[in-house]
């Protein structure tokens, strides 16, 4: 497929997978706008693909702002005179007992994760239907299938965005609009430096995680990037509504591996008792 003349807008674009996200379209050779809070990380994520690939610009954006949305999509189209692709990236989490939480603990995840994937939305399918075609790409999460405890928020949340990807698809598809959500397990991001800094033992830390990832391995933010890149691709051209898993087989594993998984089943396991 030739990416050339392609506008994609990839949101939290300033870090972790959205930068990713962002490369993987920037190589291919798509214009590819950062919509992100962070001004400093936004605009040097701008300029490391300007120079690298030639395209990069920057907005900065609050999703969880009303009129943030509205403006980075009229940005895209003004300055590139379409919108093709929107990646809906940005997400906060954080693990709080929920009998402790208040409102803005809520709040401050629902509003930028699911309101946020929303609003961008709601003003770039306003261009798409006009234009007649477009792709959405909300990055949800393996919390939409199995989740922690903790996490009510954003569990929440990213099970809000997958429903709204289905909503929007069925929707919009008459209009030559596919709308889809991606969901990473763990990903090599901030968010995997922190669970290991938090340990003491940073070596055991990894071990528990990779008995729970049959592929035992993180992924990289392009592995994301690629599968947005199918998405928005004419290879994916009879795909909507869909929530496209890329966790290396976590979610597909009942339990941890190394503890059970060599013991042969006998007795009460059987059955027999
Ligand atoms: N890292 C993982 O393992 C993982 C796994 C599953 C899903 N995800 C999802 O992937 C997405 C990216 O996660 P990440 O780990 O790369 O996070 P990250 O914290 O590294 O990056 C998120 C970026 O979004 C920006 N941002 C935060 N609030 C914003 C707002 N209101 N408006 C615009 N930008 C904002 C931040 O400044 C940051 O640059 C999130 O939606 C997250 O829920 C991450």
């Amino acid at each position: 497929m030739d990416w050339n003349g392609h506008v994609a807008i990839v949101t939290g674009a300033g870090s972790g997978i959205g930068q990713g996200v962002a490369e993987c379209f920037a190589e291919a050779g798509a214009e590819v706008v950062i919509a992100e809070l962070n001004r400093s990380r936004g605009q040097a994520v701008a300029e490391d693909l300007q120079k690298r690939y030639g395209k990069g610009l920057f907005l900065q954006t609050d999703v969880s702002k009303d009129a943030d949305c509205k403006a980075v999509i009229q940005y895209a189209v003004q300055t590139c005179g379409h919108l093709d692709t929107l990646v809906n990236n940005a997400g906060v989490n954080f693990v709080k007992p929920t009998l402790e939480m208040d409102l803005a603990d809520w709040d401050r995840v629902v509003n930028v994760d699911l309101r946020g994937t929303f609003l961008c939305s709601r003003y770039a399918l306003e261009v798409m239907a006009r234009q007649r075609h477009g792709n959405i790409i909300n990055i949800a999460s393996v919390h939409t299938l199995a989740t922690l405890p903790e996490a009510a928020p954003y569990a929440a949340a990213k099970g809000g965005v997958v429903a709204l990807t289905r909503a929007l698809a069925i929707e919009f598809a008459a209009l030559g609009i596919r709308v889809n959500a991606v969901s990473p397990g763990l990903t090599d991001t901030q968010i995997w430096q922190d669970i290991q800094n938090a340990a003491t033992d940073a070596e055991e830390v990894r071990r528990h995680w990779f008995d729970n990832i049959p592929m035992e391995r993180v992924q990289s933010s392009r592995e994301v990037g690629n599968v947005a890149l199918f998405l928005a691709s004419d290879q994916s051209s009879y795909i909507t509504g869909a929530n496209i898993v890329t966790d290396g087989g976590m979610t597909a594993q009942l339990t941890s591996r190394t503890r059970y998984a060599s013991k042969p089943l006998e007795g009460k396991a059987q059955g027999r008792d």
